[in-house]
């Protein structure tokens, strides 16, 4: 298949396209280019032995994506492309709302006048909003605690009223728990931009020596030893879940099909800390601190229906996320270069 990566080079994207490629797809990524730098393209380049078709250029430019479709045949698409940090989505909302809305108007504008039926959108398990039960299953109503989150809730609905009306179209709501991990190459992995929100490369640039120490954020939860659980997946095992989901797509009965990828365990921050000591061999400074606005006490995954519909199921353990971010983050201290 011809397949458009929008947000080709960023984390979980760079990692799909690895793979794509890898199983014998043609991949056209588009990138903006703000949350990625261009350096990642020569690392996908290296590990897949060929060139990259990439064009820079912002999906939001509704005029520039509509020729991109009219040059290219285009057979599917994967819609990454978005920004995803929630707390600067609080201090900036319309940007959030115009961005991760805007990218999705126009590919789906792009995808009617070409006849592009297949997308596979990265969704994330923010869509459950803060009450709901664990683990967490797709039948579970929606909403949002920040403009982050409510731009993904935003999007589903989106794909779901296009899927009224058009029934042709055969679209993946995929709903991320917490990515993390890195190619056991060393040569890709997650680089955020200034200090981590998130806590596995957080902890990563504690043990490699660009942060004094972790800040737990609560100990008082009501968790097995007081602090935030998480489902943690590694973004191989996430990848290969676009590419199951792809696969799967061409025979869907139903426009609109939602999937979880999560692995169904929780693992606390103190969990995580000491398995990531394990992968790089020493202890890591942390102090807990107040608990932070927002975040919930346990979120974990139901993936009965990604395995049984997709086939799929994640295999790599949260000690292969830790010794393969420990790899990534140990042989590239400050992430990609720049130039
Ligand atoms: N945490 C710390 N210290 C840090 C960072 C995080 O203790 O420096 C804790 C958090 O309190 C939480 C856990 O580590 O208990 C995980 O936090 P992350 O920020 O890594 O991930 P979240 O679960 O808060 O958020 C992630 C994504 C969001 C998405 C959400 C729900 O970053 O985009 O999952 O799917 F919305």
């Amino acid at each position: 298949m011809r397949v458009l990566v929008s947000g080709g080079a960023g984390f979980v994207g760079s990692h799909t396209v690895v793979q794509l490629v890898a199983e014998g797809h043609h991949v056209l990524v588009v990138d903006s280019f703000v949350n990625a730098k261009p350096s990642v393209v020569a690392r996908i380049e290296a590990l897949t032995g060929q060139p990259l078709d990439v064009r820079a250029f912002d999906l939001t430019d509704r005029d520039r994506t509509e020729r991109l479709f009219a040059e290219e045949s285009i057979d599917a698409v994967i819609h990454f492309a978005g920004f995803k940090a929630v707390g600067e989505s609080v201090e900036r909302p319309v940007d959030y709302y115009e961005n991760n809305l805007g990218t999705t108007l126009s590919l789906l504008r792009a995808m009617e006048k070409h006849g592009v039926t297949t997308l596979v959108f990265s969704s994330s398990a923010t869509v459950y909003g803060a009450d709901a039960p664990v683990p967490m299953r797709e039948e579970l109503p929606t909403s949002a605690t920040n403009p982050y989150g409510w731009t993904k809730v935003m999007q589903e609905q989106i794909f779901r009223d296009a899927a009224v009306a058009d029934p042709a179209l055969r679209i993946a709501l995929l709903r991320y728990f917490n990515p993390v991990g890195a190619h056991p190459s060393g040569t890709m992995g997650e680089d955020p931009a200034g200090i981590p929100n998130n806590l596995m490369p957080f902890i990563a640039q504690v043990a490699v020596g660009r942060r004094e120490k972790l800040g737990i954020f609560g100990g008082d939860y009501p968790t097995v030893d007081g602090t935030g659980v998480r489902d943690y997946i590694h973004v191989e095992d996430l990848a290969a879940g676009h590419i199951a989901a792809l696969h799967r797509l061409t025979q869907a009965d139903e426009p609109i099909s939602v999937w979880n990828l999560g692995t169904g365990q929780g693992t606390s921050v103190l969990q995580l800390l000491r398995a990531f000591e394990r992968a790089c061999g020493r202890e890591l400074p942390y102090e807990i601190l107040p608990r932070r606005a927002g975040d919930i006490a346990e979120s974990y995954a139901d993936p009965t229906r990604a395995n049984a519909e997709l086939g799929w199921r994640a295999t790599r353990t949260i000690d292969d996320m830790c010794v393969d971010t420990w790899r990534w983050q140990s042989q590239n201290p400050h992430g990609y270069p720049d130039a």
